[in-house]
């Protein structure tokens, strides 16, 4: 495949630096998830492998949802291997919360005054409003058997919403409107990457300084919330979310756990 050349991206520096061993760049792809869904399916792919574009044109949140990034978003796709990274089968389904704890990490480095958490399973918020959108999505495996998982990442860095309509301005932010100034989106996107290598071993370990990590950045615990799961509506108030990543809520119908569904804040209804 040809390589494109980046405007935004120092791509010779990544491939030097990164904890990664294949990147293949775009200058516009339809969704870097969908093509790292592909990519993961060699067996000849080195594995971790980025894909990575300066334009989405049919960008995928989670669900039926679309995810729209003007040019100046990191988005990006990451193939691992979880067995490559010591991540046992149980573990996976808080890939994605591990991943949004990295982020918040990372975010506190870059701009320690403003505040940052999480909304379960895996939003990342900055001043209040929502930064960064991961989706996990689970591959076919490889002819010779191997599972891998795509983690893709949308960050909202140097694409401004100051200018947007209200409804996006209400709920979305980027880190360049937080902090007025423009970021090195290669430093970034270096900086997010390294932040996940290192924080993979704790998951692999089990260790509760990881659970201790998203329970603290949890932005739901006291909060009313309703959540779809399926043909179920649950209604209640959130305790936490536990060591296995599930979302713990006091219900009517007593104390439950959750590991999926759809969820909103009930003041946002
Ligand atoms: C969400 O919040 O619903 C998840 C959003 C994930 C968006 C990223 S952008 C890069 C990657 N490619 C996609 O098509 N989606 C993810």
């Amino acid at each position: 495949m040809p390589t494109a050349v980046s405007t935004l991206f120092d791509v010779d520096r990544l491939r030097a630096e990164a904890p990664v061993d294949h990147i293949e760049f775009h200058s516009v792809h339809p969704s870097t998830n969908d093509r790292a869904l592909e990519l993961a399916k060699s067996d000849a792919l080195a594995v971790p492998a980025l894909v990575l574009t300066e334009s989405q044109t049919a960008g995928r949140g989670r669900g039926t949802n679309r995810w729209w990034s003007s040019p100046g978003a990191l988005m990006f796709s990451l193939i691992v291997e979880p067995e490559s990274l010591s991540l046992a089968q149980d573990v996976w389904p808080r890939i994605s919360l591990t991943a949004a704890v990295a982020v918040c990490e990372q975010l506190r480095r870059w701009a320690p005054g403003v505040s940052c958490g999480l909304r379960w399973p895996n939003d990342v918020f900055f001043a209040g409003k929502k930064l960064c959108g991961i989706l996990i999505e689970i591959p076919t495996a490889t002819a010779d058997g191997r599972r891998r998982l795509v983690l893709g990442m949308g960050l909202n860095v140097n694409n401004s919403f100051r200018d947007a309509p209200d409804e996006q301005r209400r709920v979305a932010t980027s880190l360049a409107d937080e902090t007025s100034r423009m970021w090195d989106l290669t430093e970034c996107l270096l900086d997010v990457l390294t932040q996940l290598h290192v924080t993979w071993p704790l998951l692999a370990d089990r260790s509760t300084q990881l659970h201790e990590r998203w329970q603290s950045l949890c932005l739901l615990t006291g909060r009313t919330v309703r959540l779809q799961l399926g043909g179920r509506e649950v209604l209640g108030r959130v305790r936490q979310i536990d060591h296995d990543g599930a979302l713990v809520i006091d219900t009517p119908d007593g104390t439950e756990r959750f590991f999926g569904g759809v969820l909103k804040l009930v003041e946002d209804d």
